[in-house]
């Protein structure tokens, strides 16, 4: 048939459609000129105020002296609640073996709501004797409280990221000052492992780590960093190899995750200058593999994208040098947790059929790795290194698959997917009384009939795509080259 005569209706649709659209559409990655706007302004309230409090009040132990106790850092997530409960709430995901709760701050302009938005975490104090995240923690909370509609890149954390911030995972072994739990048993090892079912046993498990594993459960994450001391450097997937031995041990998303750790060094004071890790960023199991650990956990079971990063040569640093610490990494944290957003692929799947949305899943040609979309509002968030192209598969029992050619440059894409039910093939002959779609189904009839099924049928997808997309609130950015890539498989 003609095709040309059917891509000239699609532009013309196209351009209708999207001229409308314009309006509304915000960029997601359009406040980067301004991303080290807030680096200079030295905001240490926080951290200087608990200094002179704790000095005061200082217990005798020297190494702890600066630090919040457990029962502070308690006090100081409440304070934090009360003081930013515009963009917070705070929530236990469950207690240590010595019954200390495991406080989360949730940061976000609707937090508690869902939202069709990636979610990241932090974790700190994995290691009880590595304290400075869980200090650093509660500075990034505030830091992006105080900066609310001030500083481009705390804005458009908040409004775009639902952050979850864990400050201490092992408040025992913090208080012990010792590395394990309670019970002596190191958290960073205590996952079920892919290759050695060394901790398939439930019951053993500590309560810290099942705390964790039933969050995950409970929750999507797209993205996580848990926080660790006693080198510098960004660690990434896989932390241990099928024969136990140290060697580069890539996952399936080894380019992504190089990206991720690249985003926290680069934008470090000087972890990139590393003279032992090339970039400051490295393999785990080429480091040292380990096994049971949180990261790889996290990718496997939990579709999220975790790094474990060493952000501090000495374990426990004087308190003295916590706000330089703080300013260290301040960029980094904020980067990367933003990384979320201005990077990578998102978007969302509907059903033809009705505009539902889908939980589809979302692979990419060569990256052996599912992405799941969202049940309740079918979006999607997939990180992705930028400047390559993919290919993008989306699959969903019941419904024709789809697929689309992108090319993601450093800015993140836009890519949605409206999948045809397997029986629409079928619909000239037997239209279904339960569609709601009878004025497709009329239309499509009769232009059966006429014999102008590409062009037309092509037009009428767009128009109805149009007038979906119109219908939903769609603050993504959408790129004309994006939408060809987009589009293309929907009109087919
Ligand atoms: C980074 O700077 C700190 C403080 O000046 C220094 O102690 C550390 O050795 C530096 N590390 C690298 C990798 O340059
Ligand atoms: C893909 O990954 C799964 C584990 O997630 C593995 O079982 C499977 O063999 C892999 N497939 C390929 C083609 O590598
Ligand atoms: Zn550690």
């Amino acid at each position: 048939m003609d095709f040309s005569y059917a891509s000239s209706f699609s532009l013309i649709f196209l351009a209708f459609c999207f001229s409308s659209l314009s309006t509304t559409a915000t960029a997601r990655g359009g406040e980067r000129s301004s991303d080290f706007s807030g680096y200079l302004d030295h905001n240490l309230a926080y951290s200087t105020r608990k200094l002179s409090e704790d000095k005061q009040s200082a217990t005798g132990v020297d190494v702890a002296r600066g630090y919040m106790t457990n029962v502070e850092l308690e006090k100081a997530v409440e304070q934090f609640g009360r003081r930013c409960s515009h963009i917070s709430r705070f929530y236990s995901i469950g207690k240590s073996v010595e019954g200390v709760p495991l406080w989360v701050m949730e940061i976000s302009d609707k937090p508690g709501q869902q939202e069709a938005e990636p979610a990241f975490k932090f974790i700190g104090n994995v290691h009880g004797d590595e304290p400075v995240g869980r200090e650093l923690l509660l500075l990034l909370a505030n830091w992006l409280c105080d900066n609310y509609m001030k500083n481009p890149l705390a804005t458009l954390i908040i409004k775009n990221v639902h952050l979850h911030i864990l400050p201490t995972m092992n408040p025992d072994g913090f208080s012990l000052r010792r590395r394990g739990n309670a019970n002596d048993v190191d958290l960073n090892r205590d996952f079920p492992d892919q290759f050695f079912p060394l901790n398939d046993d439930l019951d053993s498990r500590q309560p810290e780590t099942k705390a964790i594993m039933s969050w995950l459960k409970e929750r999507r994450f797209t993205g996580s960093a848990s926080l660790h001391g006693g080198a510098l450097v960004a660690n990434y997937p896989w932390d241990g190899s099928q024969d136990k031995r140290k060697q580069y041990y890539a996952c399936p998303d080894d380019k992504a995750f190089r990206y991720m750790a690249s985003v926290y060094s680069r934008s470090h004071f000087n972890m990139s200058l590393s003279k032992e890790f090339d970039g400051g960023i490295t393999n785990g199991a080429f480091w040292y593999p380990i096994y049971g650990g949180m990261q790889d956990w996290n990718y496997i079971h939990a579709g999220c994208f975790e790094l474990t990063l060493e952000i501090s040569d000495v374990k426990w640093p004087n308190a003295d040098e916590l706000p330089v610490l703080w300013e260290f990494n301040r960029m980094s944290m904020l980067n990367l947790v933003a990384s979320f957003v201005k990077t990578g692929i998102h978007g969302k799947t509907f059903s033809s059929d009705n505009g539902q949305p889908l939980p589809a899943s979302i692979t990419i040609k060569g990256i052996n790795y599912t992405v799941k979309a969202d049940g309740s509002f079918g979006d999607y968030h997939r990180m992705l290194a930028p400047g390559e192209s993919y290919e993008v598969m989306v699959t969903m029992p019941g419904y024709q698959s789809k697929s689309t050619h992108i090319l993601l440059e450093d800015e993140a894409m836009s890519v949605d997917f409206v999948l045809d039910p397997e029986d629409d093939l079928q619909m000239h002959l037997q239209p279904r009384s339960s569609c709601n779609d009878n004025h497709k189904l009329e239309l499509l009839k009769i232009f059966g009939k006429i014999h102008l099924e590409i062009p037309l049928v092509a037009a009428f997808i767009l128009a109805f795509l149009c007038f979906l997309l119109k219908r939903k609130p769609i603050v993504n950015l959408l790129k004309n080259r994006q939408l060809a890539g987009q589009k293309r498989p929907a009109a087919v």
